[in-house]
């Protein structure tokens, strides 16, 4: 009949497609799979600082997909972050309470590890709590320079101590999360600066160190991803005003400071909107056969910039800066008294 024939022809269609796209996915899966990466992560564990927010909450997210047991240090494991996290995720992520500054936090959180491994071992640690703030040189206290180096450099060290006999035994990686401005030498980052380019000269020890034993080491450097997790510390010139001694409200000019912070939050809105980038990098440099030494994460348009930056002779690196309208504007009113 009319309808059996109608039905037939779909049947037939569908049949046809539905081989054409099986042939069409095996294609694609043969030409997309990259070679050598981790295709999951079952039996293997990972352990990732600072997933109360921002790229490490998104990557605990993404290796708990992968099927990886997921250790996700939180400095705040009752807040909102962690909890978000615990209830997105399956039961193979743990949340551990882990302040990277306390030594009986990450001795504890050893403990816990050790005692939860999945029969393949801890696969990486990736060392990503961090803060950040900005201010230039002479408006920044020795505690602040402290309080940064603690947590980005001091942080990363002592964790990756304590768990290196781990991943040594799965000849597994070990990632730092470090940023452009490890070289990158800008006006208002020199706490955030020595953190990071200190962090970058323990992970390089680290990798010629580890290279005997095929653990592998990597850095990831992101620009400015600033709108994409918590990271950008919120204060006015206000903040800043008041936290100067008499000495320094003597010298620096209050309007200055205040054409500065704005100068800076815009900037940070300049930046990329999600994490994707840094995310991709970050799995990569977890579960590929070959991870890269740096992942430099910038726009297209920025990269040839500052992959040239670091080979530039000083007074050119300078003069990038010294050259640009803000100092210009820095020079002109910095030093002249109007409070
Ligand atoms: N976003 C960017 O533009 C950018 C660029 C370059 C590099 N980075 C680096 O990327 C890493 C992750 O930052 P993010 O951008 O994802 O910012 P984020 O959203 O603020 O994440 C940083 C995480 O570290 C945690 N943390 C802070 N102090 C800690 C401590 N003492 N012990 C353990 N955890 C601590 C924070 O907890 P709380 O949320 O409770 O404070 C937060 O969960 C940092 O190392 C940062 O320097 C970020």
């Amino acid at each position: 009949t009319f309808y059996s024939s109608i039905n037939r022809i779909i049947f037939l269609f569908c049949k046809y497609c539905s081989v054409g796209h099986l042939t069409f996915c095996s294609l694609k899966n043969l030409v997309c799979r990259q070679p050598g990466i981790m295709q999951d992560g079952y039996g293997y564990a990972v352990l990732i600082t600072g997933c109360d927010s921002g790229f490490g909450h998104q990557l605990a997210r993404c290796l708990d997909q992968r099927g990886f047991v997921v250790f996700a240090g939180c400095l705040c494991p009752e807040g909102a972050g962690a909890r978000s996290l615990q209830s997105l995720s399956s039961k193979n992520l743990r949340i551990l309470k882990l302040d990277v500054t306390s030594d009986e936090d990450v001795k504890q959180a050893k403990r816990v590890v050790q005692e939860n491994l999945p029969e393949k071992g801890l696969w990486a640690v990736v060392n990503n709590a961090g803060i950040s703030d900005w201010a230039e040189i002479e408006w920044s206290t020795i505690k602040d320079f402290h309080n940064m180096v603690d947590i980005n450099l001091f942080g990363c060290i002592r964790t990756s101590i304590a768990f290196l006999p781990l991943v040594r035994a799965t000849k597994g990686r070990m990632v730092f999360m470090s940023s452009i401005f490890s070289f990158f030498n800008c006006l208002n980052m020199g706490a955030y600066s020595v953190s990071k380019r200190g962090l970058e000269a323990f992970a390089d020890c680290l990798r010629v160190e580890m290279a005997s034993f095929d653990v592998k080491v990597s850095i990831i450097q992101p620009g400015n991803f600033g709108q994409a997790t918590n990271i950008v510390r919120m204060k006015t010139a206000y903040d800043i005003w008041e936290k100067l001694d008499d000495e320094r409200k003597q010298s620096f000019n209050q309007h200055y400071i205040k054409l500065a912070n704005e100068y800076f939050l815009s900037t940070c809105k300049s930046g990329f909107k999600n994490a994707d980038l840094v995310i991709n990098a970050m799995l990569h440099a977890v579960t590929s056969a070959k991870p890269k030494s740096r992942y430099l994460l910038v726009s297209t348009m920025d990269m040839c910039f500052f992959k040239l930056f670091p080979f530039l002779p000083t007074a050119v690196t300078d003069a990038v800066f010294t050259l640009s309208s803000m100092y210009t504007k820095r020079k002109q009113i910095m030093h002249t008294h109007s409070t």
